[in-house]
């Protein structure tokens, strides 16, 4: 039996039904987000860069540093997560985290995630020729500290091959849960009935 599809050739061809169809489809994949989101963590396995550690390693790292430091779930899952745009944002990898986790968390945690590369700066731009005080632009800002101490605690630290870090299955049904339920989303209605394109 094939599946069934939507009749259009043009969006503006549509009609409730084939959007309701779609919707219904998308209710599925969007439940097997976190599944591809564990699955693209996973493509950091192996991938050193020339740093001590892999991305996999570092990015467990920070999380069980965070977590064991007695942050929250939502903050101990950005962690994990911050470093998963390395794959395809060679130029702008915290944009890449920020854009995934933005429908998920708190203002403030996706601040940190998403200026964490400016801050994390702080540590080795000057070895290379760059303003390692970028971050100074952001100095009156209210999550100025709140993301300098997310670097210097758990992102800068999070590169010693002899940590023992967790599993990435410990903090799976972390993800799991702050993956659950979109807080923002312009697409937010089509958990529901709404559509989807
Ligand atoms: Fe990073
Ligand atoms: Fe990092």
């Amino acid at each position: 039996m094939s599946e069934q599809r939507a009749g259009f050739k043009a969006m503006q061809e549509g009609t409730a039904e084939d959007w309701q169809l779609i919707s219904s489809h998308f209710r599925a994949f969007s439940q097997g987000l976190p599944d591809r989101v564990m699955t693209h963590l996973q493509l950091l396995d192996g991938d050193y860069g020339g740093f001590p550690i892999d991305r996999l390693e570092h990015s467990l790292q920070t999380a069980t540093r965070a977590h064991r430091d007695g942050q929250d779930e939502e903050y101990v899952v950005c962690a994990l997560l911050h470093d998963i745009g390395d794959t395809l944002g060679s130029y702008n990898h915290p944009d890449i985290a920020a854009a995934i986790l933005k429908p998920f968390v708190s203002e403030e945690n996706l601040w940190m995630v998403e200026k964490h590369g400016v801050f994390q700066g702080y540590y080795f731009f000057h070895h290379l020729g760059m303003d390692r005080h970028l971050r100074d632009q952001f100095k009156d800002h209210p999550l100025y500290q709140r993301t300098a101490e997310f670097c210097a605690k758990y992102d800068a630290t999070a590169f010693d091959p002899d940590y023992a870090s967790e599993p990435l299955s410990f903090f799976e049904p972390m993800l799991r849960r702050v993956f659950a339920k979109p807080r923002q989303s312009i697409y937010k209605a089509v958990g529901k009935d709404a559509d989807a394109a």
